[in-house]
């Protein structure tokens, strides 16, 4: 395992769409592993591949929860609406309010390519809504409607 990275703001791949894995091999379990322990360093809740310089579907998640990987995860249900403050550790520093569903449910891959379905409300709603937009090149900023620089 290793740390990986981050790419921030300006970079231009955050707004390049990620392409579908095709392959559950060592090299994606590698991956996983580190972006985990990348985004645990920086003490996030939420990463994803293309912050990290891969334009592949998975990202990591976990709220203080467990360890949750999605790998070309799809939101397939969604509903309510909750707006609040939101940050991203590709833009440190910068939080801005985001409206986002109060409830989705997600089906995904695990590293095996084991599918699965999951349910998030709330700040899980929030964490998987904010990557998955990742793996479509979208940004919570663009998203935002005010900002608190801190
Ligand atoms: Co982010």
């Amino acid at each position: 395992m290793a740390l990986r990275q981050i790419r921030y703001k300006d970079d231009e791949i955050l707004s390049k769409k990620c392409k579908e894995v095709k392959k559950f091999d060592e090299k994606l379990a590698i991956l996983l592993d580190d972006m985990y322990d990348t985004m645990k360093k920086a003490d996030g809740v939420g990463l994803a591949a293309p912050q990290v310089g891969i334009l592949k579907r998975a990202c990591v998640i976990d709220i203080g929860k467990g360890r949750i990987d999605l790998v070309n995860p799809e939101i397939i249900e969604t509903s309510g609406s909750v707006t609040d403050k939101e940050g991203c550790l590709s833009f440190p520093e910068v939080f801005g309010e985001v409206e986002r569903p109060q409830y989705v449910k997600v089906k995904a891959f695990d590293r095996n390519g084991e599918e699965f379905v999951l349910e998030g409300r709330d700040l899980l709603a929030r964490a998987i809504c904010h990557e998955c937009d990742h793996l479509d090149g979208v940004v919570f900023v663009s998203r935002a409607t005010k900002f608190d620089e801190r």
